[in-house]
């Protein structure tokens, strides 16, 4: 039997998020059903809304989520009723080039849930990044649910489902951050940070922490920043050079993405270096740089799709180093609402006075 739940619907572009009952249908083949128990509020989320990923509307938004599983499809043995979960938007499909060539993080073919949900009227929802977590209940496919320890709490374990895997992975996998490297973070914000707690695990010697607003720079610290750099009355580079040598850091993130944060980024960087991209430019946004330059600096110029990660190998790994207090993901959740929260978290996420609203159902 479908059921009804309530979900975070976006109607049209730009317009305000509703509560409305939408309908979850039982799971089919390779599907399954999740009780969502908390749900992070990602930038990601606010594009939508804002037409700015696709005009599929009306989204079921929400997709930094953890849950347990409710029922399962026929074929699925991944998971069973009853196991916690973090939901995760790449769901390896073990056939496509990449994934035949045994680099899965980066599988061109991702599961979804074939059936739709609905609008009780019969509209279809598209689920943001498939996932549609805002609701008491979601559809997915059974491989975007990763088991995880039960131990840890939700509005914890969610995070990792995007924008802080994307900053860790963007250090840890994408980075390839080692022992005793400099590192530059420019953006601090819920990925940023994450990617500044990323290199310290990965061992980094000196992670530079950059960006416009100070309560972002301290949090940065907490986190394992071993220097700030307020980009707005400084030049990032020189700053950046000064703190390593006069050479510029091993590896620079820019988690902002805009051109003038990635020429940083380029320049910043040392000799040989390595420069990821993990904030995601808009259409309109245009790169110029001397080819001479890209060439005489060497290194590598590097994107980060979901911090290169491999939910089966992160999510179990890094909630256990959670649960042995070795990652401070607690430090994410600058507070946690309801489900009717969501679109006064959006004016927050703007203000820049969280790194994430968490809703907790
Ligand atoms: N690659 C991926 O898979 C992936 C996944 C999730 C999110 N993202 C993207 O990562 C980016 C960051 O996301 P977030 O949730 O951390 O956003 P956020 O708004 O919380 O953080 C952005 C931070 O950048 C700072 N900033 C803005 N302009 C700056 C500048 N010129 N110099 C220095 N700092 C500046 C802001 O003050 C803020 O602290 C977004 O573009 C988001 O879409 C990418
Ligand atoms: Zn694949
Ligand atoms: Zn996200």
């Amino acid at each position: 039997m479908a059921q009804q739940v309530r979900g975070v619907v976006a109607p049209g572009r730009g317009e305000p998020v509703r509560i409305e009952t939408i309908i979850v249908p039982d799971p089919g083949p390779g599907e399954a059903v999740v009780k969502v128990q908390a749900c992070g509020v990602c930038h990601t989320d606010l594009h939508y809304r804002e037409g700015g990923i696709n005009d599929e509307f009306p989204f079921l938004l929400g997709h930094e989520a953890a849950g347990v599983v409710e029922s399962v499809g026929e074929g699925v043995t991944e998971v069973e009723p009853g196991d916690f979960v973090i939901l995760n938007w790449r769901a390896v499909c073990g056939q496509c080039r990449a994934c035949l060539r045994g680099r899965p993080w980066y599988c061109f073919n991702t599961h979804n849930a074939a059936q739709k949900m609905t609008l009780e009227d019969g509209t279809e929802l598209s689920p943001a990044l498939g996932i549609g977590a805002f609701a008491d209940k979601t559809l997915v496919a059974a491989g975007q649910c990763t088991k995880v320890d039960p131990a840890a709490k939700a509005e914890v374990a969610g995070l990792l489902g995007c924008g802080v895997m994307a900053g860790l992975g963007a250090a840890i996998n994408t980075g390839n951050v080692g022992r005793g490297d400099s590192v530059a973070v420019i953006g601090c914000g819920g990925v940023g940070a994450a990617a500044v707690l990323g290199a310290r695990l990965a061992g980094a010697a000196r992670i530079i922490a950059i960006d416009l607003d100070e309560r972002k720079l301290a949090t940065s610290t907490s986190l394992g920043a071993t220097n700030t750099v307020h980009a707005k009355d400084t030049d990032v580079v020189e700053a950046v050079q000064e703190l390593t040598g006069g050479f510029g850091a091993d590896v620079v993130i820019d988690a902002v993405g805009r051109p003038e944060t990635y020429k940083q980024a380029f320049y910043a960087r040392d000799l040989a270096g390595t420069v990821v991209l993990v904030g995601v430019p808009t259409p309109e946004m245009k790169l110029e740089l001397p080819l001479l330059d890209v060439f005489g600096r060497g290194g590598s110029l590097k994107s980060s799709w979901y911090g290169d990660c491999l939910p089966s190998r992160d999510f179990p790994m890094l909630i256990d180093l959670y649960l042995q207090g070795r990652l401070d993901l607690d430090a994410f959740v600058s507070e946690t609402i309801e489900l009717d929260g969501v679109e006064a978290a959006f004016d927050k996420m703007h203000h820049g006075d969280v790194l994430r609203s968490v809703v907790v159902l």
